[in-house]
């Protein structure tokens, strides 16, 4: 993988992760929803590839992740799984498959884990799903949590705000990783909270915290789309934006319109 800080080619584990983590080595990991995609994402060096539930913002163009689906997610899983060699590969868990009870939350974990092929899964929430954590944990099944702005409960906070700037929900927050990491969760994202809180969560945690709009962390995770510039009215604060697809992908399918209206593709060279 030339070119790009990429640790080395072997398959990452959650090991690694921790070993990452021990040495002050960061950890890159961003979503993805695809295989091609995917392929690429894993051949750049990403260390871990999420596919989250923002894919029904992002894929089928829905408010809010809550009406993904297990099915859906397996889908999308499924093609990622296809196309990664290095990374680990994290799947949300979505609404709805483990808040009722921990059986629940087992029988998808299993059946994600299963029929996807992935590495591990990824809930969100602190102390209120706990049993539902170790009970995955039991079954084999590496836990990746999720604290802070934890988008499947949007519409309990009403607002797509920071998180945790009172002191009683940032001391709420410390508590949920300690118990989560305690549980044994192998890392946990936190998302939208400000930098000094996640600062205070690496003192009381041992394991990898990835940030997403957190400030620094061991490492940081990204919406691909949004990342890349895909979709244009999505600009939050945290987003450093890599590159401008929206423009070259609007740019270049401007021009097929055109040759193709003109009578200039296909040319002979591009015919039979
Ligand atoms: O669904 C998702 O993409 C996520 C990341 C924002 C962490 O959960």
């Amino acid at each position: 993988m030339p070119g790009y800080l990429v640790e080395d080619e072997r398959k990452v584990t959650t090991k690694r992760l921790q070993e990452m983590k021990d040495a002050g080595k960061k950890i890159a990991m961003l979503t993805s929803y695809d295989y091609t995609t995917a392929c690429i994402v894993d051949g750049a060096g990403v260390d871990v590839i999420l596919i989250g539930d923002s894919a029904s913002n992002v894929m089928v163009g829905n408010a809010t992740t809550l009406p993904m689906t297990v099915d859906q997610m397996i889908y999308h899983a499924r093609s990622v799984v296809r196309g990664v060699k290095r990374a680990l590969v994290v799947c949300d868990m979505p609404f709805g498959s483990y808040q009722v009870c921990a059986e629940d939350g087992v029988r998808n974990a299993i059946r994600i884990m299963k029929e996807s092929g992935c590495d591990a899964v990824k809930l969100e929430g602190g102390v209120e799903i706990l049993d539902t954590v170790r009970k995955i944990l039991d079954a084999g099944i590496p836990v990746c949590g999720h604290l802070g702005l934890t988008p499947q409960s949007i519409n309990k906070f009403g607002t797509f705000a920071v998180r945790a700037r009172e002191e009683a929900e940032a001391e709420k927050l410390v508590s949920d990783a300690c118990a989560l990491a305690e549980a044994g969760c192998f890392a946990i994202v936190l998302e939208k909270i400000p930098a000094e809180l996640t600062r205070r969560v690496a003192e009381h945690v041992k394991v990898p915290i990835i940030g997403i709009g957190a400030g620094p962390a061991d490492g940081q995770v990204l919406v691909i789309d949004d990342m890349l510039g895909k979709n244009k009215g999505f600009s939050p604060k945290f987003l450093r934006r890599y590159a401008d697809l929206f423009s070259i992908i609007t740019d270049a399918v401007g021009q097929y319109v055109s040759d193709v209206k003109e009578g200039s593709f296909p040319n002979s060279d591009e015919s039979y």
